[in-house]
């Protein structure tokens, strides 16, 4: 009787790349395109530069959310496995108006998974499993390299002229990140702390 298990001879042809195109890339990733959108060059360079560094950390924290989504266990399971989707799903939202600013501003969109892990500031998560505990720790690591970053971005932006990118910052990544770490962040004894306290007043 013929098996029918596949084996790694037979996946090896499925890994061998399509032949490359006859025209090949038609825009460099590091290439910024002059849009008709009334903004300085040097503007539109220093927000792409700074929206591709914001997309693989965005993409990373959409994925770190997936990744608890799915790994969620324990008594609090169905609380988090709703609540990680529900941002996870936010998330995903910011990735696509990202990108399709850079677009916008003339750039290549930063899309693909081995690009994004060469450029995102947020630590790689272990393949295995963690505890709740340590999920809520990562993902909350995760959203304050974001809003550290995306807060000095949107200055930056602003004084260069691009209010568009300031907007889009401001309004999308920084108010969802961080009205999504309030929630991650009461399940967190000690993540919410009293100011005067910690002052010693
Ligand atoms: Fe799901």
């Amino acid at each position: 009787m013929k098996s029918t298990t596949i084996t790694r001879e037979d996946r090896t042809p499925r890994k061998v790349p399509p032949p490359a195109s006859s025209t090949g890339e038609v825009q460099g990733f590091e290439h910024v395109q002059r849009t008709p959108i009334a903004l300085d060059a040097g503007s539109a360079l220093s927000s792409v530069e700074s929206l591709q560094q914001l997309m693989a950390d965005t993409i990373t924290l959409r994925d770190l959310y997936k990744k608890h989504h799915w790994q969620a266990a324990g008594p609090t399971f169905y609380m988090f496995h709703l609540l990680f989707d529900k941002h996870a799903s936010e998330q995903s939202t910011l990735v696509d108006l990202l990108a399709e600013r850079v677009q916008t501003l003339g750039g290549v969109s930063i899309a693909m998974a081995a690009d994004v892990a060469e450029v995102t500031l947020i630590p790689r998560a272990p393949s295995g499993r963690e505890d709740t505990a340590a999920q809520l720790e990562r993902l909350l690591h995760a959203h304050e390299v974001i809003l550290l970053e995306s807060r000095a971005m949107a200055r930056a932006a602003s004084e260069a002229g691009d209010v568009g990118t300031d907007d889009i910052i401001v309004s999308n990544v920084i108010r969802i990140g961080e009205l999504q770490t309030w929630f991650l962040a009461q399940h967190v004894p000690g993540r919410v702390i009293e100011i005067d306290a910690e002052r010693g007043a």
